[in-house]
């Protein structure tokens, strides 16, 4: 039996910013019992829901020194759908309305943190074999584990792994703050190790010191060795290849199903898809306000509203896209110029663009069950499980080829009869508006085909299961 600890500063259903919370809900479950005890540690935030709160037990607590200071840590544990959860507990340090935004206070938030799991495991009765580590929050932990606890019989032999989601947040701050945060010697702020341009970097110290470095999609993984992609560390990526893997990630097949899912106003599956969904099209029209018209080409976009996925390309054309006979229904927050953006031309072209500026699990659902296509037309993506989401409900992805959705969208081809979505290479707006188009086209002049694309999307196989298996494979030989 292997134990694994996954560390991680998100997780469904406890708290979610994106999908990094998707993967660590999800995937923990899909291992084989008989072989793994895969746990979860998470911060126990201040702004997570009472329901959750009010469910975990009190296991521990001590203190522990963080350089000069003294800090207080609660360990409080709960089991959610067989799964083993421990929450640190630290009023001042996950406090607040966010779990996290303000980097100079994240800073030292997970540098608790990371220091806070590694002084807790005594606590937990669960020795780990593995600690996995989720994205730069949790990059100290491989450090630290060979720093002072490394003296500690009990953490010699503990194996570190590091999953990077995203590349583009490191955690990067002065090297004078993160000593005085972490109590590490000058000796772990060389270019070699965690210094990044003067700075201090978590994430780099998290791929420099772990026992294997995993991303989330093959593409992602060849991507980052590319100055385009690499945010500065692409020469560490490259470096680091031979240790480097790239999984492509699943979705809970439970939680997304259109056959069972109550979000949604009607149930279908790939039996019955071309009849019963577009039931779902009709309740959205109708909820939203907009014309209610079984023809219109309806377009969803579910996102955080970031340059990262694309917005502007959609904000170059959307006046274009518009002289189209198309619905557009968009969900997401983020930044303010794409909120506003949107809000426009929910204004401008009330017929045509719904704009909702707001979080929510249950309207994600029917736009993913509803809508005919859905874009994506990402700068970078190191996976994206919305277009998974997406081809589970039936909805044709059109996306950009870059990252895990060109590991998980394969392109229609009219002459072959083959693909499940939509592709386009370069990152270019009108390149984009052209596809789209083509995509409409299909839609519009050859329902048979474009059922056909709709069915092979739905009929892919996009759970865990496969994926599961090659993170094992990491685990057995470590
Ligand atoms: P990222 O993690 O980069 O944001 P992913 O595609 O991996 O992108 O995951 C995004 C997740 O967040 C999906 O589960 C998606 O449905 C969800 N999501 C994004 N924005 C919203 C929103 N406004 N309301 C509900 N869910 C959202
Ligand atoms: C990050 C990436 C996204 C990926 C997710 C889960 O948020 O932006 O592409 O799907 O992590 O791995």
């Amino acid at each position: 039996m292997k134990r694994v600890l996954f560390v991680a500063s998100e997780c469904v259903p406890f708290i979610k910013t994106g999908g990094l919370a998707d993967v660590v809900g999800s995937l923990p479950k899909c291992f084989d019992k008989e072989e793994y005890d895969v746990r979860v540690i998470l911060p126990k935030y201040q702004c997570m829901k009472e329901e959750w709160k009010s469910q975990m037990k009190y296991k521990a607590h001590f203190y522990m020194n963080l350089a000069w200071r003294t800090q207080y840590v609660g360990v409080l544990e709960m089991k959610y759908e067989g799964i083993q959860f421990y929450f640190i507990d630290n009023e001042y340090y996950f406090a607040g309305m966010q779990p996290y935004g303000r980097i100079y206070e994240d800073v030292e938030k997970f540098a608790f943190f990371s220091k806070a799991v590694l002084s807790a495991l005594p606590t937990l009765d669960f020795k780990p074999d593995i600690i996995h580590c989720h994205d730069w929050q949790t990059g100290l932990i491989p450090v630290f584990l060979k720093d002072r606890f490394r003296e500690n019989d009990f953490y010699w032999n503990i194996k570190s792994i590091m999953t990077i989601h995203n590349l583009k947040f490191q955690g990067v701050w002065d090297i004078k703050t993160i000593r005085d945060i972490t109590g590490l010697p000058e000796y772990y702020f060389t270019p070699d190790k965690l210094e990044f341009k003067k700075d201090a970097n978590y994430l780099k110290g998290g791929i420099v010191y772990a026992d294997a470095v995993t991303t989330v999609s093959r593409t992602y993984a060849e991507e980052i060795k590319d100055p385009f992609y690499g945010e500065g560390l692409e020469g560490l990526m490259q470096a680091r290849s031979n240790c480097l893997t790239g999984i492509v990630n699943g979705i809970d097949y439970e939680e997304y199903d259109p056959a069972t899912d109550k979000y949604i106003a009607h149930n279908y599956s790939v039996e019955n898809f071309r009849k019963e969904k577009i039931k779902n099209k009709r309740a959205l029209q109708e909820e939203l306000g907009l014309p209610k018209d079984d023809k219109k080409f309806m377009i969803g976009v579910v996102s955080r509203l970031t340059d990262q996925k694309g917005f502007d390309l959609i904000a170059y054309i959307m006046d274009e896209l518009c002289q189209e006979d198309i619905q557009l229904v968009v969900l997401g927050t983020g930044e303010e110029r794409y909120e506003n953006m949107f809000r426009h031309f929910d204004w401008k072209y009330n017929d045509k663009v719904r704009a909702n500026i707001y979080y929510s699990e249950a309207m994600s659902h029917k736009i993913y069950a509803s809508c005919d296509a859905f874009l994506m037309p990402s700068l970078f993506e190191p996976c994206g499980l919305s277009q998974l989401m997406s081809l589970r409900y039936g909805t044709v992805p059109i996306v950009r080829e870059t990252g895990g959705l060109k590991d998980t969208v394969e392109p229609y081809n009219e002459y072959e009869g083959t693909g499940t979505g939509f592709g386009f290479c370069n990152y270019n707006a009108h390149e984009m508006l052209g596809i789209i188009r083509y995509a409409k086209k299909i839609y519009e002049t050859k329902k048979r085909e474009w059922n056909k694309i709709v069915e092979r999307g739905m009929k892919a196989d996009f759970s865990w299961h496969a994926s599961a298996k090659q993170y094992e494979e990491i685990y057995k030989n470590l």
